[in-house]
Parts: structure tokens; C-alpha cells; sequence
């Protein structure tokens, strides 16, 4: 059975990469490893290290995406929660098996990592995202 190693970050759904930054970096006095632009996802992406996990701080480049529809509506905030596993083909068959609905039944292939995304319907209400990185 697959193992989850930890949490890989939270990400937060930004409107503006600035003004959350007065407060991430400036009044909690985290530092900034790098800001990166993510074209598969359609998004600016501020990796916020924090002990062995990360916040990212996720600002959509396109209005089509699931990040800018959910800042349409709720103006912001947690978007979702990343658990690092050892086996993602393993994990989402297990989730799969016990009646979880999954977003991406297959696990997706990006640089240096695979990812899936877990529906809400099935956590309570959190987006889940899954990460599998590359050795
Ligand atoms: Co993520």
C-alpha cells in the first residue's frame, strides 16, 4: 500500500502576488525561495518554504482556470492541500478501490513530479492534490 510521506504544501489562491506577500513574507516572516510561471496551470506560483513543507501562493494568468473561477467567487484563500507519496499509481488505486472520486484517475506527468487531484465531494469539502516526486 502506498505511503504518505508528508505534506508537500498548502496552496492558497491569490489575487495578487504583492499585496499577500505584506503579509506571508512581511508580517510573518517567511522568505520567498522563488516565484515561477507554471504555463500548464495556467498560473504564477510563489513557493513559501516552511520547514519540510511549503505554502504556495497560486495567482491565475487566465481567467479559464479552476484558481481564477474559485478567486471569482470567493475572492481568495486555501485552494488545496498537497500529500507527498511514494506511489501515486498505488495511492489512486487504493483511493479508487475504496469508493474515493478522483479528479485525474490517472496520475498526470510533470517535470520532476506526477501528480492527481482528489474530488472534494469525497474529502469534506478539500481539495487534496497528490504528488509523486521523481527520484
Ligand atoms: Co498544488
Amino acid at each position: 500500500m502506498a505511503h504518505i510521506k508528508k505534506i508537500n504544501h498548502v496552496a492558497i489562491a491569490v489575487p495578487d502576488i504583492d499585496s499577500s506577500l505584506t503579509f506571508w513574507r512581511d508580517a510573518m516572516g517567511l522568505k520567498v525561495d522563488h516565484i515561477e510561471e507554471v504555463p500548464s496551470q495556467k498560473s504564477t506560483v510563489v513557493f513559501i518554504p516552511v520547514g519540510e513543507s511549503e505554502v504556495e501562493l497560486v495567482r491565475p494568468t487566465s481567467e479559464d482556470t479552476g484558481v481564477a473561477k474559485f478567486i471569482a467567487e470567493k475572492g481568495g484563500g486555501m485552494h488545496h492541500l498537497c500529500f507527498e507519496v511514494d506511489d501515486i499509481d498505488a495511492m489512486l488505486a487504493d483511493l479508487k478501490e475504496k469508493g474515493v472520486r478522483l479528479i485525474n484517475e490517472t496520475a498526470l506527468e510533470l517535470p520532476g513530479r506526477k501528480m492527481a487531484f482528489v474530488h472534494p465531494k469525497s474529502t469534506g469539502g478539500v481539495l487534496v492534490e497528490l504528488y509523486q516526486i521523481a527520484n
